[in-house]
């Protein structure tokens, strides 16, 4: 079967598992026990991939085969099919989640074999900026109050009216500092880069940049998603010791201060589904009203840029919510 007779069918099959992996995981919602809320999303996605006609590798997962979790790195998944490998985050924002706030998302995206960067789950530096801006070129290792001024001016916004979104990290304080010294403005958020990433490409999201260290996971899904909704990302993985490095070796990483950008973290035709898990600035989360409940995704393709907004109500009584 060809791929690109695949990706459209497959990107509809995609909505549906990240959609049940949301209800699932929003049945926690608010309940303190991040464990629960991680654990219903996996199962969920999980029993869905499975039942897809594909012979899908999960390459960006919940962890590496050692550590034994359900989708870990390398995990084979589907009934039999085309080769697809899948990124995939079924809970981004477990905190989130499990105190109620705001972004949290279920997050697949799916490509050919050999579509997206293999890397262990370590941190990785991210710059990431919006579609109407993806011709400006920066150097990632510049100072980051050089590359706010260089958006502001390229851009044409004023620096006061730049956004620069940030984790609230303690390891961010001195990228805190630098582009306040620019003059432009900061949004701290608690958790939930892949979200922050995707609002650079968002009409009125509110977003301008997104700077700073989060996951490598969260990077290449972040990356899927501005590689079809337009907008670049610049990436470099952060290795904390020794060991890391060795692991990142064999994954094939030769060089450990490569600059990866949207297309080495996500090359080809990719889809990218999310469905909204709490309510955010892209989408709306989970909401359950007697025996329905309603999600809110997103699924779009690479290929055509095509972005499908789909509001789903899900009739309860016919339907088993894996919790
Ligand atoms: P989880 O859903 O796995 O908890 O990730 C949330 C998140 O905020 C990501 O969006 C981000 O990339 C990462 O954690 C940052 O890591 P840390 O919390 O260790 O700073």
């Amino acid at each position: 079967m060809k791929y690109d007779y695949l990706d459209r069918n497959l990107a509809l099959e995609a909505v549906r598992v990240t959609e049940l992996a949301a209800l699932s995981s929003s049945m926690h919602m608010g309940r303190g026990n991040e464990k629960s809320a991680d654990q219903a999303a996996v199962n969920a996605m999980r029993q869905f991939l499975n039942n897809l006609s594909i012979s899908g590798t999960v390459v960006i997962g919940e962890g590496e085969r050692d550590e034994a979790p359900m989708l870990y790195i390398g995990e084979k998944v589907g009934k039999g099919g085309p080769k697809i490998d899948i990124a995939l985050d079924p809970l981004e924002g477990t905190t989130i989640t499990a105190e109620g706030g705001e972004n949290a998302l279920s997050v697949l995206a799916m490509g050919e074999e050999g579509s997206f960067l293999h890397c262990p789950d370590i941190y990785m530096q991210k710059i990431a900026y919006g579609k109407n801006y993806e011709d400006l070129s920066i150097d990632p290792n510049e100072p980051s109050a050089d590359i706010v001024r260089k958006f502001s001016k390229y851009s044409n916004i004023s620096i006061e009216n730049v956004v620069v979104c940030i984790l609230d990290r303690p390891r961010h304080r001195e990228l805190i500092k630098n582009v306040r010294s620019t003059g432009a403005r900061i949004k701290l958020i608690p958790d939930g880069d892949v979200s922050a990433v995707i609002a650079t490409s968002i009409e009125d999201s509110g977003i301008d940049i997104y700077m700073g260290t989060g996951g490598s996971p969260e990077g290449v899904l972040g990356a899927a998603a501005l590689r079809c909704l337009g907008g670049k990302i610049y990436t470099k993985l952060v290795f904390d010791n020794d060991e890391s490095l060795e692991r990142s070796k064999d994954m094939g990483i030769k060089d450990k201060d490569f600059i990866y950008q949207t297309n080495d973290l996500a090359k080809g035709d990719v889809m990218f589904s999310a469905t909204g898990v709490t309510d955010g600035t892209m989408l709306k989360g989970v909401y359950f009203k007697r025996n329905f409940a309603t999600t809110h995704s997103v699924v779009m393709r690479s290929k055509t840029s095509t972005v499908r907004y789909i509001k789903a109500n899900h009739n309860l009584s016919k339907k088993s919510i894996i919790q």
